[in-house]
């Protein structure tokens, strides 16, 4: 209602405005060029008017100075003639320009609507990504433990604790994937991570128990040294988890690529400035120097089949769960993994 009011207000104002210029350029003399100020009213309407209004408005302004002249009883005749021109190119000028503002305005704004519908489906195909990524590992656990149900059922007799065995673990990575695929969705819709307080070795052992069929199938040994005295952690555990995933992965893939030589996995657990802290060292191909800055960088990738998103997804949950990520070549050979998150601060008694 105010609006509206407003509106007719300025409407009210610009119709004086002009009725005051016309008055005044028909009762003065030829010589005074009142009719330019015309194109002040199209400057001034101009915020309020459709394209269309703005144009029917400046053509009135032109019929105005035109009448005006006409009207026009004294004075020099050329020199009005002349004024009038240039009063009529004022507000022509001025209208196409504000008309071809406009016109480069919507442009942006459409070019700036595009860009953000571009994002939305840049991020969703990074979305659709990350899942497939995550999700291979427990998804490749179901089908090995899929494979041993069958194996056991078929057995003579069946083994029917073998199986349900299977079939437990079966649920355990179904529910796994499925927490997985609401986590990376929640991560890109830039909601926090849901902490709780949870035994940090007890997540990596579960980790480690999916892919332990990998780990053996590569001939790698696996050394555990997790801390038994460490302190709780407060962190959102299916993430850390999906990070202790991508590290192991990433190790077991380094050791795959090269020769077959030692092939060990060392994960140490720690305790250190009120954080825990997990490194997974390995005894793969290693980290030339070159390639250093760039591990992190999402779809970086030196493997012919890789995406190169697990070390940047792995960074990015680290990050959301107050932790630092790093990685360090090792002397003798192979790399070295390390990520923290923030320890439970223990009561003192
Ligand atoms: N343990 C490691 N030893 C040596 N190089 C590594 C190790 N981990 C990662 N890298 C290097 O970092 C790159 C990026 O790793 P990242 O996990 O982000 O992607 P990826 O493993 O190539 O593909 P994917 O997206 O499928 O995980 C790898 O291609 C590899 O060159
Ligand atoms: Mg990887």
């Amino acid at each position: 209602m105010r609006a509206r009011l407003r509106l007719g207000l300025r409407l009210a104002l610009l119709a004086g405005v002009m009725a005051a210029l016309f008055a005044v350029d028909t009762a003065t003399n030829y010589e005074v060029a009142a009719a330019v100020f015309y194109a002040m009213v199209v400057l001034n309407a101009a915020p309020f008017l459709g394209r269309r209004a703005l144009i029917r408005l400046s053509a009135f302004c032109v019929a105005l100075t035109v009448l005006s002249f006409a009207l026009t009883p004294k004075g020099n005749m050329p020199i009005g003639l002349a004024n009038m021109g240039v009063s009529i190119a004022a507000i022509v000028m001025t209208a196409w320009l504000i008309l071809k503002m406009d016109a480069a305005r919507q442009a942006a704004q459409d070019a700036h609507a595009k860009l953000v519908r571009i994002a939305r489906i840049k991020s969703l195909e990074g979305l659709t990504t990350s899942i497939a990524h995550e999700i291979n590992q427990p998804l490749a656990a179901i089908v090995t433990s899929g494979n041993a149900c069958g194996h056991w059922l078929a057995h003579d007799p069946p083994n029917l604790d073998r199986a349900r065995q299977a079939l437990d673990r079966i649920v355990r990575d179904a529910g796994r994937a499925s927490a997985i695929v609401a986590r990376v969705r929640s991560l890109t819709r830039g909601e926090p991570p849901s902490r709780t307080v949870f035994a940090f070795n007890d997540a990596v052992g579960e980790v480690v128990g999916v892919s332990r069929g990998e780990i053996e199938r590569h001939g790698i040994e696996l050394v555990l040294d997790l801390a038994p005295d460490l302190p709780a952690v407060r962190a959102d555990r299916v993430q850390v988890q999906q990070v202790i995933g991508n590290l192991l992965l990433n190790a077991i893939e380094a050791i795959a690529a090269g020769p077959a030589r030692a092939r060990t996995i060392h994960m140490v657990s720690e305790v250190a400035g009120g954080m825990v802290g997990l490194s997974i060292r390995d005894s793969g191909i290693g980290i030339p120097a070159g390639i250093r800055d760039h591990l992190f960088e999402a779809f970086w990738t030196t493997k012919e089949d890789g995406m190169g998103i697990g070390l940047s997804i792995s960074r990015t949950l680290v990050e959301a769960n107050g932790g630092e990520i790093s990685a360090e070549p090792v002397e003798t050979g192979g790399a070295t993994f390390r990520f923290t998150v923030p320890a439970v601060q223990q009561e003192k008694s």
